[in-house]
């Protein structure tokens, strides 16, 4: 696994250039582009990593996962009464389904799915920030993460859109807490800094029937494992899940901080980073990188 994932960095090096770092976030916009790593968490506990594995970068849209998970965790099959788990086949920023659809959002990853979630859970925790910060540690056992609030607040300054839908999903009665409080936890979420590592890890438990190996933690039954797995084969990039499902096979969640985190289930957890996207605002390096690990370990679940 070690000589492959030094490989497979090797073979998609020369992607790095295609893409663009997201800058709709003014943060984000001087990320270095050329960074590429990727690391692999096995159930049985091993790690293999390769290139700017250990380099902390925002996991944006990644934690919607976490989100979802502490949401199901006390809430279960509630949820779906707010939201559906329905691919939306638009950007994960598109307002126009939500006007259509009476403020119902079509799953937990676009981001008016998320911003539901986040309303959900803000009404459960006393501070919302700390409890996903402090799950997430848990999940990956670095005490160390942390949320970057330059980046939370770069995110708050240019918050129009989630704004938007926030606002929007009010006004069709579906969101019940204050949208600029639910909002700064969003972002705090999406500010969230890790490397493949951690990320790698923190997910082992979705490969693992919902059981943290390394902290001992059963996080989801088997079952609700396999719907947060299938939500994140459907809808985890948004408008281009298909494109993912028919080149990497695997569940996935990306995020525009160029992480993005896939599934063996079984198996393993894999995280691959690279800053630069592609036009649907995925990892073009990344995407590349898990399609050529899961054609040549044969991990597709089709
Ligand atoms: O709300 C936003 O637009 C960002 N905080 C997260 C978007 C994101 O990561 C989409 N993923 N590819």
């Amino acid at each position: 696994m070690q000589d492959l994932l030094n490989e497979i960095l090797d073979e998609v090096r020369p992607l790095l250039g295609q893409g663009k770092v997201a800058d709709y976030i003014p943060a984000l916009g001087g990320v270095r582009p050329d960074q590429l790593g990727i690391a692999v968490y096995g159930n049985d506990g091993q790690v293999f990593s390769a290139g700017d594995a250990e380099t902390a970068f925002s996991i944006q849209s990644i934690s919607k996962v976490f989100s979802l998970v502490q949401a199901i965790g006390h809430s279960g099959e509630e949820i779906w009464q707010r939201l559906g788990h329905e691919p939306s086949g638009q950007p994960f920023n598109s307002l126009v389904q939500l006007e259509f659809e009476q403020g119902m959002p079509r799953n937990p990853f676009i981001n008016a799915g998320a911003l539901v979630i986040c309303d959900i859970n803000q009404a459960r925790f006393a501070a919302p920030s700390l409890s996903m910060r402090d799950f997430v540690r848990r999940l990956c056992g670095n005490r160390a993460i942390t949320s970057d609030s330059k980046v939370a607040d770069s995110e708050y300054q240019h918050r129009s859109r989630n704004a938007a839908a926030a606002y929007l999903m009010k006004s069709f009665d579906n969101f019940h807490g204050d949208v600029e409080d639910v909002l700064r936890s969003y972002f705090h979420h999406c500010a969230l800094s890790m490397n493949c590592i951690d990320l790698a890890k923190a997910f082992g438990f979705l490969a693992h029937q919902g059981f943290c190996a390394h902290s001992g933690e059963q996080i989801l039954t088997a079952r609700q494992a396999t719907q947060v797995n299938s939500i994140m084969a459907t809808s985890g990039l948004y408008d281009e899940a298909g494109n993912f499902a028919y080149r990497v096979g695997l569940p996935g969640k990306s995020g525009v901080g160029g992480g993005i985190v896939a599934i063996v289930p079984e198996r393993a957890s894999v995280c691959v980073w690279s800053p630069e996207l592609n036009a649907a605002g995925n990892s073009l390096v990344g995407m590349a990188a898990l399609e050529k690990l899961s054609a040549r370990v044969d991990w597709s679940v089709f």
